[in-house]
């Protein structure tokens, strides 16, 4: 009885009906199936074409970002990134066969070509792809997703052609969360810096981190700068809360502080402030003070969004010379996806080869994932993404302005688990991995990228948000306040005739830490673990450390 039984499981087994490039994917437990999608539901699909040459895109990029290059600051333009990343000739034309062989029409979806977009109906993407798109429901957090657990792709068509989004990712929108915990009653109003340094041990407003980091108080003056925020969930700030924040905090500037508003994805333009929005500008426009702010509002809350911000941003002749941004996702959700995560990787690499530094929070659940919202029933730490993708910086938290600081314990910090750890950091990081010994062994990837690559004060700042003055937590608040740093260096260097400083990986780990504050005390926690120590030098709970304005200007202004 069982041979013919054997024989009937292998029979069905064999892979007859599938033709071409087949990828498959079991998704996480928490993803249960509920039905076929409806035949004649539209999908909006994204097709990922093989880059030309990303090895030159990434070798262009330490080129201009190692300070010790010839061609350091030597950014460059929009046709020279689109060169590396265009998809080949072949490769369009191969996919624009087939899709013309099905009567479907696809348009260019990025600046370089290497994305095309489709909408087709259920049905037909279920011909096309040999697909069966179906609702999954995500249990954690009750979204639904259309995915499909199999796609194939014909054998002349899959060399050109890497993935196509989404169909097999299983990557949640992100969640709404409001980093604002607690309305206060605004401390009395700063008359002094004296009695600023005195509040801070409780509210954080400007001034504290204006003495405490030694930023400057003067306005910045460089007309060529700027700084974009991004947005995400329907998030927004407004001009009354943070004119209000203004007179409150920095009564020294007397100009109107201001930002723009740009929508993406048909993000929001206006509204109500909310709690994100409203920090990040705040502490965007309260430190970079002067430096012409946008806030980009993205109204896809997806992978899809992150993408097409970067898309936006790619397709500009003159780009934001930072971009800061304090949301993020788990980087397991890229496991099975990880060409996806790439694309989001290489993405912020070409901003960085414009000449674009981009930040990213490290997240506020420690050693353990982001918006950590349940039992915890992991065996291994979890990490954050896009943290982990090497052409960034990494923003983690610190806590106290009495003496030095130390890690604020829900400090986003770990190793990739996609992502091998780039050179620039393989020095610092081995020491560090050294100085560990058996501490957290089996619960981290040794080889993967480490972040965060630096940190600031991340507890209680005090916020203005629809009104009222809340306190608000997390690496939100320290990720705006690193990108604004940035771009106050930034506006000193234009000023003095330079490049802006773009991807500062490269400069941070070679000569930057001496112009950082080491945090040597405290740990990053999460899941009932202890999580990593912070110790001399750099640790995966605050990175290298905090900025000391001082210092870093008087290197940036050397190079
Ligand atoms: C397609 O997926 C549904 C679940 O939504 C399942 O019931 C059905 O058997 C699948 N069809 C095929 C041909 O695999
Ligand atoms: C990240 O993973 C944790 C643990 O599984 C989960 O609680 C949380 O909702 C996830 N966060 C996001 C943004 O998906
Ligand atoms: C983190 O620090 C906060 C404030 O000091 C404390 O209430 C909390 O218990 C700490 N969490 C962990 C996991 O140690
Ligand atoms: C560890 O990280 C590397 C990248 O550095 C990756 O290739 C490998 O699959 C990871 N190992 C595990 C067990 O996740
Ligand atoms: C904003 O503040 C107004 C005035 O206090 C209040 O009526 C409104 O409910 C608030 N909106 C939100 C979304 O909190
Ligand atoms: C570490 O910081 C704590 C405050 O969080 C302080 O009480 C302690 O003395 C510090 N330890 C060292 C060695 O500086």
């Amino acid at each position: 009885m069982i041979v013919p039984l054997f024989l009937a499981l292998s029979i069905v087994t064999l892979p007859l009906a599938v033709h071409g490039r087949q990828t498959t994917v079991i998704p996480k437990s928490n993803f249960i199936p509920l039905h076929p999608a409806v035949p004649s539901s539209s999908l909006q699909l994204t097709l990922v074409l093989p880059p030309t040459n990303i090895d030159g895109l990434h070798a262009a990029l330490y080129d201009v970002s190692d300070p010790k290059s010839p061609n350091y600051g030597k950014h460059l333009s929009k046709a020279e990134v689109e060169a590396f990343v265009a998809p080949k000739p072949d490769s369009v034309k191969a996919v624009t066969d087939w899709l013309t062989q099905h009567n479907i029409h696809a348009q260019v979806a990025s600046p370089s070509g290497d994305m095309l977009r489709i909408n087709i109906p259920v049905s037909e993407a279920n011909d096309l792809l040999e697909a069966n798109f179906t609702e999954f429901k995500d249990q954690n957090t009750g979204l639904t997703l259309t995915r499909t657990l199999s796609v194939s792709i014909p054998d002349e068509v899959a060399p050109h052609l890497q993935y196509i989004y989404p169909t097999t990712q299983f990557i949640v929108p992100l969640k709404p969360h409001n980093p604002a915990f607690e309305v206060v009653t605004p401390p009395p109003k700063m008359k002094t810096k004296r009695q600023g340094v005195d509040i801070c041990a409780i509210d954080v407003v400007p001034q504290c981190l204006e003495d405490y980091y030694h930023f400057p108080s003067a306005p910045a003056t460089a007309t060529d700068n700027s700084i974009g925020v991004s947005a995400y969930l329907n998030e927004i700030a407004t001009e009354d809360d943070l004119d209000i924040f203004f007179l409150a905090w920095r009564p020294d500037v007397t100009t109107t502080p201001e930002f723009n508003v740009v929508s993406v994805d048909g993000g929001v333009t206006s509204g109500v402030g909310t709690g994100e929005a409203s920090l990040d500008i705040q502490y965007t426009v309260g430190v970079a003070t002067g430096v012409p702010t946008t806030l980009y509002s993205v109204g896809d809350a997806g992978g899809q969004g992150f993408i097409d911000l970067v898309n936006f941003l790619l397709g500009l002749d003159e780009l934001p010379l930072v971009l800061s941004t304090s949301y993020g996702f788990n980087e397991s959700d890229f496991f099975g996806a990880e060409d996806f995560a790439n694309t989001f990787c290489n993405a912020y690499a070409q901003l960085g080869a414009r000449g674009t530094s981009v930040f990213f929070c490290s997240g506020d659940n420690g050693v353990y994932s982001f918006s950590f919202d349940s039992a915890c029933d992991a065996t291994t730490f979890g990490p954050t993404f896009p943290s982990t993708c090497p052409f960034l910086t990494s923003v983690g938290a610190t806590t106290g302005f009495n003496g030095p600081e130390v890690v604020a314990n829900f400090s986003g910090g770990g190793f990739s688990n996609i992502f091998s750890r780039p050179d620039y950091q393989s020095t610092v990081v081995s020491g560090y991995l050294d100085a560990l010994g058996s501490t957290n062994a089996g619960l981290f990837n040794r080889t993967g990228r480490a972040f965060p690559d630096v940190s600031a004060q991340g507890v209680n700042y005090v916020t203005r948000i629809n009104g009222t003055f809340w306190l608000s937590d997390g690496t939100s608040a320290s990720t705006p306040v690193w990108a604004s740093v940035v771009a106050l260096l930034n506006d000193a260097r234009l000023n003095a005739g330079k490049a802006p400083l773009g991807f500062i990986n490269p400069l941070l780990y070679s000569q930057g830490a001496a112009a950082l504050n080491d945090v040597t005390n405290g740990s990053n926690a999460g899941c009932g673990k202890q999580g990593f120590p912070a110790m001399e030098g750099w640790d995966p709970a605050t990175g290298l450390g905090s900025p000391d304005y001082d210092k870093l200007l008087a290197l940036v202004i050397g190079l």
